[in-house]
């Protein structure tokens, strides 16, 4: 009977822890992150008192597609559910009265091509791509170098 041949849900629930049991979480190799070696189920360490760069103007970019580089302290601004600090600078509408770089059409476009009357959800938590200024040795060598005809 083809019933018979066939493993039971509990045996194959059963292979399958087996074979995970003997995996551990990948570690990281040479480089330290933020968390300072400190293992993911283990207590994270209060981040240190970091000293950013003092404001400047807008920095050089790397290639031509890089988010740019906050020239700027942004240790205060907050961006939750209610408020976006960033945008009451940034926004079209107040670029001109603080001479902010006015927030890119680009951000307007949601994830479906469609143009918004504001800025897209992908685009709200500016500091994911945007990010500001420390002196800080590079965690890894980097030898890139842009596309000369674009740069
Ligand atoms: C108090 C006003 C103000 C706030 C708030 C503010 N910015 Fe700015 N930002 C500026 C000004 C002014 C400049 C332009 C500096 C210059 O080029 O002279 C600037 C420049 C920038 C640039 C560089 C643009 C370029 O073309 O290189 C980025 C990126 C940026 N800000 C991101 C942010 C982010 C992210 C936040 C929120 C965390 C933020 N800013 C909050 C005023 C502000
Ligand atoms: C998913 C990544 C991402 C997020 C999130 C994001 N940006 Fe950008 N931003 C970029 C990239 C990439 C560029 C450069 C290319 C472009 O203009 O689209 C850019 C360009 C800019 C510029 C320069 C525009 C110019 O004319 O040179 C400003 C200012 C800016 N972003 C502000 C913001 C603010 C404020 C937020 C949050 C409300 C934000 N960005 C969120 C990726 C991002």
């Amino acid at each position: 009977m083809i019933k018979r041949k066939l493993p039971s849900i509990r045996m194959i629930f059963m292979m399958v822890i087996l074979a995970c049991a003997g995996i551990t979480p990948a570690q990281a190799g040479d480089v330290t992150g933020l968390r300072g070696g400190v293992p993911l189920d283990g207590a994270e360490r209060s981040p240190e008192l970091t000293k950013w760069m003092p404001d400047s103007h807008a920095l050089p970019r790397a290639y031509l597609q890089q988010p740019p580089l906050v020239p700027h302290q942004i240790e205060s601004y907050k961006i939750d559910m209610r408020q976006n600090k960033c945008m009451t600078c940034h926004s079209w509408s107040k670029a001109k009265e603080t001479r902010a770089t006015k927030i890119s059409l680009t951000h307007f476009r949601n994830r479906f091509g469609s143009e918004m009357s504001d800025v897209s959800p992908q685009r709200y938590f500016c500091t994911q791509c945007h990010v500001p200024q420390k002196d800080a040795p590079p965690l890894v060598e980097n030898t890139f170098k842009p596309v000369e005809a674009i740069k």
